[in-house]
């Protein structure tokens, strides 16, 4: 039974089954519904493919994970999967090249792999690069493109990525979660310089992008944590891509699962009216008119050739 929401509309149950939802999985709509049933379902058969984003991650200095990824049972985070499968299919053209400068965890390339899609990401972390190309091996296809990732700071090794259909990233929330000591590691970096690097390695990236192509870019706000005050890295992060050149084309709200949220909500809210964050944002930018023909649901996935 479908519920009615504050102005008599039927929730989201309804909607993801209708026709949009069996034409491009979800319907394309700038609220995705990553808490629900339908995309639940779907995330755990990819997960059920054995993909273990979070290794090499043990590392990873504070656990305030972002609220795009799920704590796995210990204490690192996983991209998901659905997020990257919904962006591969509505904005990078079929066969299209992918690249992803903060490669992170292998979900993004072996998805990717899935879609047949050519995948390219770096990381500067060389463990993070190895335990990637071991999940590859072990879980990729022989036949479909096996996902490349290549170790160093992006701003560096962006000069020998292929040209891109589809940026698709990821970025370090600032100092949110510190990844390595590393200077060139943005998470590193006071906020200044945080975002002066962050802004030219996507200028550097965009200049890989086709006339025609789309980046998708996950991102969330992070607070300042002297201040307690947003960091506002949503619109620094849509400023860096217009500077770039790259129009600002969707602006997607993907919520995440409550799960523990309810908990640690309370504390945060009754002493200084912090809301618990169940969202982050796909921010897409577009070169240009954007190239229509996305990837047709029928392509194979562990769901196994055509669902719905
Ligand atoms: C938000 S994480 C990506 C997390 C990823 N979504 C995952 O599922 O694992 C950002 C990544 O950027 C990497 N990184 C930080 N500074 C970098 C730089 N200058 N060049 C390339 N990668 C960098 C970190 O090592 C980290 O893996």
């Amino acid at each position: 039974m479908n519920e009615l929401d504050l102005f008599g509309n039927t929730t989201e149950g309804a909607r993801a089954a209708g026709p949009l939802g069996s034409r491009f999985i979800f319907p394309p709509f700038t609220v995705l519904r990553g808490d629900s049933d339908t995309w639940l379902s779907r995330k755990a058969h990819w997960l059920g493919m054995g993909i273990k984003s979070e290794v090499s991650r043990e590392d990873v200095k504070t656990y305030s994970v972002p609220g795009y990824m799920q704590k796995s049972e210990a204490t690192v985070s996983v991209f998901d999967p659905c997020l990257a499968e919904v962006a591969y299919r509505w904005f990078c053209p079929t066969g299209g090249q992918v690249v992803d400068p903060f490669a992170g965890g292998s979900v993004r390339g072996i998805v990717a792999s899935f879609l047949g899609l050519p995948y390219w990401g770096c990381d500067l972390r060389e463990e993070q690069v190895q335990a990637n190309r071991e999940q590859a091996a072990e879980l990729c296809t022989p036949g479909l493109p096996t996902p490349v990732w290549v170790t160093g700071d992006a701003l560096v090794v962006l000069d020998q990525a292929p040209e891109a259909d589809l940026l698709f990233s990821c970025p370090p929330y600032g100092d949110l979660e510190v990844y390595s000591e590393d200077g060139a590691d943005l998470s590193t970096m006071p906020h200044e310089q945080f975002l002066e690097v962050y802004a030219a390695i996507i200028k550097k990236a965009v200049g890989k992008l086709r006339v025609g192509g789309m980046a998708a870019w996950v991102v969330g706000e992070f607070r300042d944590k002297r201040t307690g005050a947003y960091r506002e890295f949503v619109p620094d992060t849509v400023a860096a891509f217009t500077l770039a050149g790259l129009q600002y084309w969707n602006e997607v709200t993907y919520m995440t699962p409550v799960g523990t949220l309810a908990m640690r909500t309370s504390a945060k809210f009754e002493t200084n009216r912090k809301l618990g964050k169940n969202h982050q944002n796909m921010l897409v930018f577009t070169k240009g008119r954007p190239m229509v023909a996305g990837i047709p649901v029928s392509t194979t996935t562990p769901m196994g050739g055509k669902e719905e």
